[in-house]
C-alpha cells in the first residue's frame, strides 16, 4: 500500500458507471481499494486498470448484494485482502426495473427490494458493527431523489430508495456516537447504463466522472447528505412543495 496513512475503502457495485468513477477518485487520492461486484471478469479488469493507472493496491472480490447469507464471509474476505479492516465503504449497487413491468410482475418488485433494501441493509449492518467497534469509519451510500417523492414514472423503485434513505437516517444517528460518518448520496440524473434510453433533460444530467468526484468530496467531508449537481436540492424542494391536488394532475 502506498498511501501515507494506510487509508482503504471497499467499493460495492464497482461495475456501475457512477461507482467505477468513484473508485478512480479514491485511487487518485492514494487509497487502497477492494472492488466488489457480481461480474468477476469485468471487476478484475477494472482492478488491474486502477493498479496500473494509480499504483495503488486494488483487489477484486466477488460480491452479490442480494445474497445476504454471503455477506459475513465477504467482510472477513475484505479484511484478509487488505490485511486490516477498511477505513470506509462506498455502496453503489442498485437495481431499477421498468416501472410498468414491476406493476405487472411482483418478481421485479422483489428483485428491487432484495437488492436496494434488504441487500444494502444486510451488508451495511455487517460493516457498521466493524466500524462501530473500532470507533472510526465512513460510509457513502447511493440512494436516489426518486425516494424523496413518489412519481408515477418510477414509484416502485422510488419506494425502495425511500426505505434506504430512511434506514440511513437512523444508521447515521447510531454511528455518530462511534465517530462513523454516513453520507446519503442523491445522484439526480447520471448518464449510465441504468438511465440509457430514458428521455432525460440534458442540462440536468451529470457525467459519471462528475458524480465520482462529488461523492468522494462529500464523503471525505463527512456530509450527511449530498446531491451530485447542487441544483437538485432546489429541484427536489420545489417538487416536494407541489400540493397533492396539483401533483395528481401532473405526469411526472
Ligand atoms: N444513474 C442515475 O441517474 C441514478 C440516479 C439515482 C440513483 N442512482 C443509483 O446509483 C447507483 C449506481 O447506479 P448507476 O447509475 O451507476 O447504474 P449502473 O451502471 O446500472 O449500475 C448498477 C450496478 O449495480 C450492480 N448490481 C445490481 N444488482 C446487484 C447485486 N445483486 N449485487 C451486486 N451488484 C449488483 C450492477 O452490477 P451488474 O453489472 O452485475 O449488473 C451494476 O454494477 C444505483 O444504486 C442507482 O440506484 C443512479
Amino acid at each position: 500500500m502506498n498511501n501515507e496513512f494506510n487509508y482503504s475503502v471497499v467499493i460495492l457495485g464497482s461495475t456501475s458507471g457512477i461507482v467505477r468513477a468513484t473508485a478512480h477518485a479514491y485511487a487518485e487520492a492514494g487509497y487502497a481499494l477492494v472492488l466488489a461486484a457480481r461480474d468477476d471478469e469485468e471487476n478484475k479488469i477494472l482492478a488491474a486498470d486502477i493498479r496500473v493507472r494509480y499504483g495503488v493496491t486494488c483487489h477484486a472480490l466477488h460480491f452479490d448484494g442480494a445474497d445476504a447469507a454471503s455477506h459475513p464471509k465477504f467482510v472477513t474476505d475484505c479484511e484478509a485482502a487488505l490485511g486490516t479492516n477498511p477505513t470506509g465503504l462506498i455502496l453503489g449497487f442498485g437495481y431499477m426495473a421498468e416501472q410498468e413491468k414491476a406493476q405487472r410482475d411482483v418478481t421485479e418488485v422483489q428483485a428491487m427490494v432484495d437488492v436496494n433494501l434488504t441487500g444494502a441493509i444486510s451488508i451495511l449492518e455487517r460493516f457498521a458493527a466493524v466500524f462501530e467497534e473500532r470507533g472510526s469509519g465512513f460510509m457513502g451510500v447511493l440512494s436516489s431523489v426518486a425516494g424523496e417523492r413518489g412519481k408515477q414514472s418510477n414509484y416502485i423503485y422510488g419506494a425502495t430508495k425511500a426505505g434506504l434513505t430512511c434506514y440511513l437516517e437512523g444508521l447515521r444517528v447510531r454511528l455518530f456516537k462511534a465517530n462513523v460518518t454516513v453520507t446519503t448520496i442523491q445522484p439526480g440524473f447520471v448518464d449510465t447504463k441504468m438511465t440509457y434510453g430514458l428521455p432525460l433533460p440534458g442540462p440536468l444530467v451529470a457525467t459519471p466522472e462528475q458524480a465520482g468526484r462529488a461523492i468522494f468530496k462529500a464523503v471525505s467531508k463527512g456530509q450527511d447528505e449530498a446531491y451530485v449537481l447542487f441544483f437538485w436540492r432546489y429541484i427536489m424542494l420545489i417538487i416536494k412543495a407541489i400540493p397533492r391536488w396539483q401533483f395528481k394532475k401532473m405526469s411526472m
